[in-house]
């Protein structure tokens, strides 16, 4: 009997504007699966908060936000930019919200495999996944980075300030009690500082082939 393999499951973690998303995407296109931005759903949860008048630091009403979530909430066309930034960090730090998001992201790889994109996605979400990839990029990068997004995008928007949030982001991120961003013990390390996307792709894949190969796995 032909052994069954197990669907793909690749997991990228890291900071803000550390080029994830673009990576994470293009690496699902190469494997064909499916992809899930799953900082889209913390922003989702983060705008019902902030829509209902309530406060994104209420534990209770993040909770509950998080429960009655559905997978069109994450189709918003508003859910980027320095107010959601900032309130999905939030609502990210309360166990309840992690806990009602969890099966959703288990249940869309589990069939067919996936690519997903995230902070905790190596060590909560898909500790078993056998390529794991913790992308960052300098703390200055990736502020420049988020502050292009911005201004691409028409927001006026001030490099100084954009930077420090983002910073501000990334070690609230890492020092939250509940799933805190950080490498999976098996994660393999990416730093795009001195990449652009075609090269961070390469390097990647090269990365995840060594990977899935040491393991027998070939695709
Ligand atoms: O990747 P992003 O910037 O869209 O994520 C928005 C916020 O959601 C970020 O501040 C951290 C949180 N997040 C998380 O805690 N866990 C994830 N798997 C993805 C995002």
């Amino acid at each position: 009997m032909a052994p069954v393999s197990a669907p793909l499951l690749i997991a990228i973690d890291g900071p803000a504007a550390a080029g994830k998303g673009t990576l994470a995407r293009r690496l699902a296109a190469h494997f064909g699966l499916p992809y899930l931005d799953t900082g889209l759903l913390y922003r989702a949860v983060a705008r019902r908060v902030i829509d209902s008048g309530q406060s994104p630091a209420d534990a209770t009403a993040a909770a509950e936000a998080a429960r009655v979530l559905v997978p069109e909430d994450t189709r918003r066309g508003d859910l980027r930019g320095p107010p959601v930034d900032e309130a999905a960090s939030l609502v990210a730090s309360v166990p309840a919200v992690r806990a009602a998001l969890l099966e959703f992201q288990r249940a869309f790889g589990r069939e067919n495999g996936a690519v997903l994109d995230g902070r905790d996605i190596g060590t909560v979400i898909f500790p078993q996944a056998p390529a794991k990839l913790f992308v960052t990029a300098s703390p200055e990068e990736r502020g420049r980075r988020r502050w292009a997004e911005l201004v691409a995008r028409g927001v006026a928007a001030d490099l100084g300030a954009i930077t420090a949030e983002v910073h501000a982001r990334d070690a609230a991120d890492a020092a939250r009690a509940a799933a805190p961003m950080k490498p999976a013990a098996d994660a393999m390390l990416l730093d795009t500082t001195a990449l652009d996307a075609d090269a961070a792709f390469a390097a990647a894949l090269a990365m995840i082939g060594e990977r899935l190969a040491s393991q027998g796995l070939t695709r």
